[in-house]
């Protein structure tokens, strides 16, 4: 990007807003049944229908005798799908087919295709056109309603509502400021919903290629091209947005269940210099007893940028100071980049030479382009025999005790004009050679399979943590999506609400961005407000770039160490909420951190509201993301909401102004929920002197009642595929006299090691007159002290009952 005027001479302007002039389906002369698709032969190109599963419809185009129904690696391969059978009708104007409840309307003059279902927003395809000029650049036209809003399209700049937008979906490595106008950034996710006064769909086109979805140029469609291959779409059912993302997730994946280490703090700097560096960032962790589970190695610790290596003179004793670290409780994750050093002496070098693990030229040359090490040769993680490599040589890092790694330049970043490989490099893709251009975005997830994969082969049945820059629809599956190069801006702080809430909707769940920002320098209040709302992403961490002002937590006095360290805290606290939501998550992809949208999809209140958001279903995160600012606005969808740090009702469908100095963050629970948090610890798996879980009930009044089956298990091995976890189903049943709450275990396969189960119930007005089930009532100080019993807190209105851990589960009633 020129940086001057020179960007807006006239000879630099872009001509891509100008229509098209490509050539339509055209006269369709012959249609034929073949495998369970339905073809669709025209005089220019070539349309199948198929039906993929129960919701989910696939127009693919091709050329030749039949389609090609190999798909991008986004796909899994899934059992238990159930394909529809595709019946049609033809009239000389027109083919009409029928799958499921769905019907496809194909105009045998125009090409258009329209999608229709009861339960759904039509989906009009005014056009599918192939450019003439460039092979495999189709343009199609989606007709769009005035009041159709769009979610999802993954990594984007820009707010929450995609409608207005243009985007391209070309991974980049994008160092200038993440601004609106940036098209691309890391990760390429083409999947999005459109929701229309509550009513769902999804499209997802399938090519990882370039592909753009403009959503801006023209007024009543959204424009969706792709620039090599097929044209390969999913139409995907809802009706919910909610059901939109399950089935999405059905197609590409889900998140595995990670170690509740990776949910917790990680810290990160480019770079901890050394050994001596990393030690002491460690025990200055301990010693101001703020929580921290990860610390990550950026490029130094490497021997000259050299994957696989370290740096022996900063780095002299990796098993010592791996040792140190994990008894202080830390798991470190350092950054392996796909650029592999060009040089003879290099062993890992030689090995791809020797293995032809490399991109190669059309002519057959290792293609090789510079980054941190200098010039670097790649790896073709399109085949898998590359990836078997490449999972082997984590052994390196596990054989040291490490169990994440951290992929970054995997766009694949290189230094040059182009910012990336040459698109005429050749893939192999398992037998399927591809130019570069045709699957540039599949680089980074092809890359972090290998990781994950590799760590998880070597890990012993320990969960694996890999965390990537770069990814394509699918990614969720092998990594955490970490936003890259943010800068310490306030507005990047405001961005990154609706980038990682639409990463969400695409699929990703376990996403944050730099806390603090990356390049720049942050201020103590900016790290103060980021650390804040930061906690209650899903995922938290703190980098910084070289050269920038110092980020850790302590950098900037006492006060704001306080508010680090107190919100930090808190994330650990509610480590039970998380990780149960993460297990959400893990079996039906919707996300952990959620727009109110998904929630609350009928209220126009809520289509672009991305400056506060749920965590779950019941918690309102609203930030102050604004320098100097006290107070905000705060929107409280239906139902009723309970500010978190007074206990103030307030009624829903209203906005509210709120105070939040410093110190605060604003949050609110709606009124119905239950919620569980635990003790603070310092990592994850520390041990703490009360082992606990209290799960607090948000009282709603008579006549109402709520539930919660909450899921838990080791958080670190893959036990839990043997049955070793449980659920307790948690119920609330309140009348005019009383409450009850019921817990028991409907499946028990792991030993939780607290002690005790608590419940506090907020919202009750006076001494309940007798709690049955709890033991007996003591005063509030010393309820600490017992095994069990119940205490009333006068000032907040709160009952507090302290059980013992028991498999059998529990039954209290409490008279009013
Ligand atoms: C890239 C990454 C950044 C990292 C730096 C050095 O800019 O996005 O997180 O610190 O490279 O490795």
């Amino acid at each position: 990007m020129l940086d001057t005027s020179a960007a807006i001479h006239p000879e630099n302007a872009s001509h891509r807003t100008q229509s098209h002039t490509g050539v339509q389906l055209g006269n369709i002369t012959h249609i034929k049944e073949l495998d369970q698709a339905l073809l669709l032969v025209g005089s220019h190109f070539n349309l199948a229908i198929t039906s993929v599963d129960a919701g989910v419809v696939r127009l693919k185009t091709y050329r030749g005798q039949a389609p090609n129904w190999n798909t991008t690696p986004a796909i899994i391969a899934a059992e238990g799908r159930t394909p529809q059978s595709i019946t049609w009708t033809e009239t000389d104007v027109q083919v009409s087919v029928t799958i499921g409840k769905t019907r496809l309307e194909i105009s045998r003059i125009t090409g258009a295709i329209s999608i229709r279902n009861e339960a759904h927003p039509t989906v009009e395809m005014v056009s599918l056109q192939r450019n003439r000029e460039a092979i495999g650049d189709y343009t199609a036209f989606i007709s769009l309603a005035e009041d159709d809003h769009i979610y999802g399209l993954g990594e984007k700049t820009g707010f929450l509502d995609k409608r207005g937008e243009r985007y391209t979906m070309w991974n980049s490595d994008v160092y200038a400021p993440h601004v609106p106008e940036m098209e691309a950034l890391y990760q390429s996710i083409p999947f999005l919903t459109v929701l229309n006064q509550g009513r769902s769909y999804g499209l997802f086109l399938d090519n990882p290629g370039k592909t753009v979805f403009d959503m801006r140029t023209y007024a009543n469609s959204a424009m969706l091209q792709t620039w090599t291959g097929e044209f390969d779409l999913y139409w995907i059912e809802g009706p919910t947005l909610k059901e939109v993302i399950v089935r999405y997730g059905d197609l590409t994946g889900r998140m595995p269940l990670p170690p509740k280490w990776a949910l917790g703090y990680h810290q990160s700097r480019y770079s901890y210099m050394d050994e001596k560096e990393v030690l002491e960032l460690a025990h200055n962790f301990r010693e101001k007893e703020i929580p921290c589970d990860v610390i990550h190695l950026d490029i130094h610790y490497m021997n000259g940028y050299r994957v696989f290596t370290f740096d022996e003179n900063r780095f002299p004793n990796p098993e010592r100071m791996m040792e140190e670290l994990r008894s202080l409780g830390f798991h470190i994750v350092p950054i392996v980049d796909p650029g592999v050093k060009k040089d003879p002496m290099y062993a890992v070098y030689m090995e791809g030479v020797d293995g032809d693990f490399y991109c190669k030229t059309a002519e057959g040359d290792i293609y090789t382009g510079p980054v941190w090490p200098g010039e670097s040769a790649f790896p073709d993680f399109t085949e898998s025999r590359v990836r078997e490599w490449w999972q082997e040589k984590q052994r390196f890092y596990t054989d040291l005790g490490i169990d994440g790694i951290w992929n970054d330049m995997n766009e694949p970043a290189i230094f040059n004009e182009t910012k990336t490989m040459d698109v005429n490099v050749i893939h192999g893709n398992e037998g399927d050679r591809k130019t570069h251009g045709e699957v540039h975005n599949l680089y980074g997830m092809c890359m972090s399979q290998a990781s994950y994969e590799g760590l998880k082969a070597l890990l012993d049945g320990k969960r694996p943590f890999v965390l990537t820059r770069a990814g394509y629809s699918g990614i969720q599956r092998y990594a955490a999506v970490w936003t890259g190069d943010n800068r310490s801006f306030w507005e990047h702080m405001s961005m990154a609400m609706p980038m990682v809430l639409n990463l969400g909707m695409s699929g990703v769940p376990f996403a944050g961005p730099d806390i603090g920002g990356f390049a720049h320098h942050t201020s103590g209040e900016l790290l103060a407000r980021w650390t804040q709302m930061g906690v209650f992403f899903p995922y938290v961490r703190n980098h910084s770039a070289i050269d920038t002002l110092r980020q850790e937590p302590w950098s900037f006095g006492e006060e704001i160490e306080q508010i680090c360290q107190q919100y930090i805290g808190l994330r650990y606290q509610w480590m039970p909420y998380l990780y149960h939501w993460f297990y959400e998550a893990s079996k039906t992809g919707l996300p952990v951190m959620r727009p109110l949208v998904l929630e609350y999809p009928h209220d126009p209140q809520v289509y672009n509201l991305c400056d506060q958001f749920l965590v779950g279903d019941s918690v309102i995160i609203a930030p102050i993301y604004r320098p100097n600012t006290e107070w905000r606005s705060v929107y409280l969808p239906e139902g009723e909401w309970v500010d978190y740090w007074s206990g103030e009702r307030y009624a829903g469908k209203q906005h509210i102004h709120v105070h939040a100095p410093l110190a605060k963050l604003p949050m609110y629970v709606r009124a119905g929920a239950i919620w569980l948090e635990g003790p603070i610890r310092q990592h994850a798996e520390e041990i703490a002197a009360d082992e606990h879980v209290t799960a607090s009930v948000y009282v709603q009044g008579a006549g109402t009642s709520s539930t919660l089956e909450w899921y838990e298990d080791d958080g670190l091995t893959f036990a839990y595929e043997q049955g070793q976890w449980n659920k307790m189903l948690i119920q609330v049943t309140e009348s005019e006299r009383d409450i009850t709450i019921t817990s028991k275990y409907t499946n028990y396969g792991y030993e939780p090691k607290r002690t005790s189960l608590n419940f506090r119930l907020l919202g009750i007005s006076a001494v309940p007159t007798g709690v049955a089930g709890a033991g007996d009532q003591v005063p509030l100080e010393q309820l600490a002290a017992q095994t069990t019993g119940w205490a009333y807190d006068t000032a907040r209105g709160v009952l507090v009952v302290k059980l013992q851990e028991n498999s059998a589960g529990h039954e209290l009633s409490i008279t009013l």
